[in-house]
């Protein structure tokens, strides 16, 4: 209860002393082939120019969108102007999109305060979200209950949500993952959505009844507490996990490049300051391992699902080869089926693919590490958008995202269900 107390007290005067953007813009640059390809990332990896970067280059060209701090614009410009880059600007007034998600999220929070109820179509906080895990559980007893897995590097509690109809404790398992890279903020809204779907349409939708008749779901709305944190307390854009990293003034480690899947290899860097920094050792971050600890002892998992932002995609290992999983074909086409369900809602295309031929190479994910450990289906989505908001995906888009996202969850999982083994 104590850091409950210590969180809710910091929470409301300090969203006011986060880290401000005044005049930095995003840009969408253009690259088709890896000639451009390198001089985009001589660009990204330039200390001078101080580039966050939204969404990395493809192994195939496409957009990559990037953060440009205001004191660069000029210089950004000029070098891709010199390079022959063509660029557009996706987001001209980063400040004003903030100061209008932060407005949102405090009008919210006193709305909530005198209604007392949860509100799925806003952003919360880490308290606000832990909170209404409680009143799931609280309010569906014979089917959910919150079951801490373990505690973040800075002590924070990590919960995940069982729903179970019984039948012991080794039932076939899904595993819903949610906000790992704490950034990508319609994650964490979408997992929580989740969870409260799940407890109202069991014994209404067919699907999700018979789903729940043989397997239990287990859903970790927020697998980086700490970093949730950081995004709204000091640095909007935070993705890693905050561990320190001995000898090096940087913080944090890349959750999704910690796993025990071909760890260190391509797609991820041995920098602490770099954002797919991939840590010291697999399972150095308390938070993966903690994941990890409670998968190995339950040892009936058969589906891992893990939900990013943003992009459109959905993908399956592997990330770290352009080898074709084994059972490439399956998941090939579970994947297009649970893309074809999710647009059938309004219209919201997703491209589908391995992770590694998709997006780029990256080791050490989480799916890759599940479907290495016996965990067959294992599946990445990006959920929207493809970069208009970016991270900053406006609230009144969480409801609608989560309501296609779950024909897609639903399609996997119904699946799954019907091809135990
Ligand atoms: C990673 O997996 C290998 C087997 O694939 C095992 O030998 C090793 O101990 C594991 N490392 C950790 C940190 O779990
Ligand atoms: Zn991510």
């Amino acid at each position: 209860m104590k850091w409950i107390l210590f969180f809710g007290a910091l929470i409301g005067p300090s969203i006011c002393g986060r880290e401000k953007f005044f005049g930095d813009q995003v840009f969408r640059i253009n690259v088709r082939n890896g000639d451009e390809i390198s001089k985009l990332n001589q660009l990204v990896n330039s200390d001078n120019f101080k580039l966050n970067v939204w969404k990395s280059p493809s192994a195939f060209g496409g957009p990559v969108d990037v953060l440009v701090p205001s004191v660069s614009l000029q210089p950004v410009r000029s070098f891709l102007m010199s390079q022959g880059l063509e660029h557009s600007v996706t987001i001209e007034n980063l400040q004003a999109l903030l100061d209008n998600e932060v407005e949102e999220m405090q009008h919210n929070e006193g709305q909530e305060r005198s209604s007392s109820n949860f509100n799925y179509g806003a952003y919360h906080s880490l308290e606000a979200i832990y909170q209404e895990m409680d009143s799931i559980a609280t309010d569906f007893p014979g089917l959910a209950s919150r079951v801490k897995i373990g505690h973040s590097f800075e002590n924070r509690p990590m919960y995940v949500l069982k729903f179970s109809t019984g039948g012991g404790e080794q039932r076939p398992a899904v595993w819903l993952n949610a906000g790992i890279h704490s950034r990508e903020w319609i994650s964490q809204a979408t997992g929580i959505w989740t969870a409260r779907k799940i407890v109202s349409e069991y014994q209404r939708d067919p699907a999700i009844t018979s789903i729940l008749e043989k397997m239990d779901i287990f859903l970790l709305p927020v697998a980086n507490p700490d970093g949730y944190v950081y995004t709204q307390t000091q640095n909007r854009f935070w993705r890693k996990t905050r561990s320190v990293s001995p000898g090096s003034p940087c913080i944090g480690v890349d959750p999704n490049r910690n796993w025990n899947a071909s760890f260190a290899g391509e797609g991820a860097s041995d920098n602490p300051c770099s954002e797919v920094y991939h840590g010291p050792h697999a399972n150095s971050e308390v938070e993966v391992k903690s994941v990890v600890d409670f998968i190995q002892n339950h040892g009936n998992f058969k589906c891992f699902i893990d939900l990013h932002s943003y992009s459109q995609l959905l993908m399956y290992p592997y990330g770290y080869t352009i080898k074709k999983a084994p059972d490439g074909d399956e998941l090939d086409e579970v994947a297009r089926r649970a893309a074809r369900a999710l647009a059938s809602l309004s219209g919201t295309e997703y491209q589908v693919g391995p992770t590694c031929t998709t997006v780029y190479p990256a080791s050490g994910s989480s799916i890759d590490w599940a479907y290495d450990n016996g965990i067959k289906y294992a599946f990445t989505f990006e959920l929207r958008d493809t970069g208009h908001y970016g991270f900053l995906l406006p609230a009144n888009q969480i409801i609608p995202t989560a309501e296609e996202t779950w024909l897609g969850l639903k399609t996997i999982i119904e699946h799954v269900r019907d091809n135990l083994y």
